[in-house]
């Protein structure tokens, strides 16, 4: 469970994420960054759940690599995030792990994981740190949140907060519904971005909120926003990555581009290997193994005797 530290390896620390805001004026970054124009390409952030789909995306370059909660519907099939336990998604942060060594690692902090005790929920996200080799966590929500993202902050580890449709707080929301709609609910969501930011989180995720909401948090803040569903000016992109692919199987929101038919890839590959197997075209010679000579007359020989 190793993260390389060693600077100039490429590896990407939640201090590059913060360099990565686009809207600071390069006089206020250090002159002695050579990287200083680079550090303003946008962010590319998407999830990963196991150990293949992590080194994938790493190797494809994204520089975080998200265990959403989105786990429990797009690899256990729950019906929400919910249900989503603290063990399934350490389960699976560690497998991340292991396939991941350049982008940041962050954990969701699943439903029911900070609720509660506060206590608990920093002893929740140290155990994402200690057992499973997170770098950062993200935590669902936006002023309620300030103390414990403060209390995360000072207990070393770095948060990624999240407003907007926050999908944990669904049933409070009557559904999946694009937030800061209205003037009151723009202001409310202005205020969890810049709560977020006050307690010290080092990025925030906007989800499914008007574009012109997002540019307006984006100019503001001076962290880093990551938008899914916000439009483009947002520092940085998410997508969960079987929707990308085309291997989620309920309903994908109009923000989430399609870039591969992975399910169908799939569907293809099984149906001709079932074909194959049927007709006995599979496994061919070739795919078999065979004795050597020698041995093979032996097995004859006993077999005749
Ligand atoms: O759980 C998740 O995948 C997320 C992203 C969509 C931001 O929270």
């Amino acid at each position: 469970m190793s993260t390389a530290f060693d600077a100039g390896n490429g590896k990407i620390t939640v201090p590059d994420i913060l360099r990565r805001k686009t809207n600071v004026p390069s006089s206020s970054t250090q002159n002695s960054d050579p990287g200083r124009e680079s550090g303003r390409r946008k962010i590319v952030c998407l999830t990963a759940y196991d150990y293949p789909t992590a080194r994938l995306v790493d190797e494809a370059g994204v520089d975080i690599v998200l265990v959403g909660d989105s786990l429990g519907m797009v690899v256990l099939g729950y019906e929400n995030t919910l249900p989503l336990t603290m063990d399934e998604m350490l389960h699976h942060t560690r497998a991340v792990r292991r396939g991941v060594r350049k982008a940041l690692l962050v954990a969701d902090m699943p439903y029911g994981s900070f609720h509660g005790d506060r206590n608990e929920a920093v002893r929740n996200a140290i155990r994402f740190v200690k057992e499973a080799g997170a770098e950062a966590v993200k935590v669902e929500g936006g002023e309620r949140r300030m103390e414990l993202i403060a209390q995360l902050v000072e207990a070393e580890i770095p948060v990624m907060g999240h407003v907007g449709l926050t999908p944990q707080s669904m049933h409070a929301f009557g559904g999946f519904r694009v937030q800061g709609k209205t003037v009151e609910a723009a202001d409310q969501l202005l205020r969890d971005a810049r709560a977020v930011e006050a307690a010290g989180a080092f990025s925030v995720v906007l989800e499914s909120i008007p574009r012109e909401l997002a540019t307006r948090i984006t100019s503001e803040l001076r962290i880093p926003t990551i938008g899914i569903g916000a439009g483009p000016e947002c520092d940085g992109q998410v997508l969960v990555l079987h929707d990308m692919i085309g291997l989620s199987l309920g309903h994908t929101p109009k923000f989430s581009r399609r870039y591969a038919n992975v399910g169908e890839a799939i569907s293809h590959a099984v149906t001709a290997y079932a074909e194959d197997v049927r007709e006995g075209r599979f496994p061919s010679d070739a795919e078999s193994y065979h004795l050597s000579s020698e041995v093979r007359e032996r097995l004859l020989a006993v077999r005749r005797s």
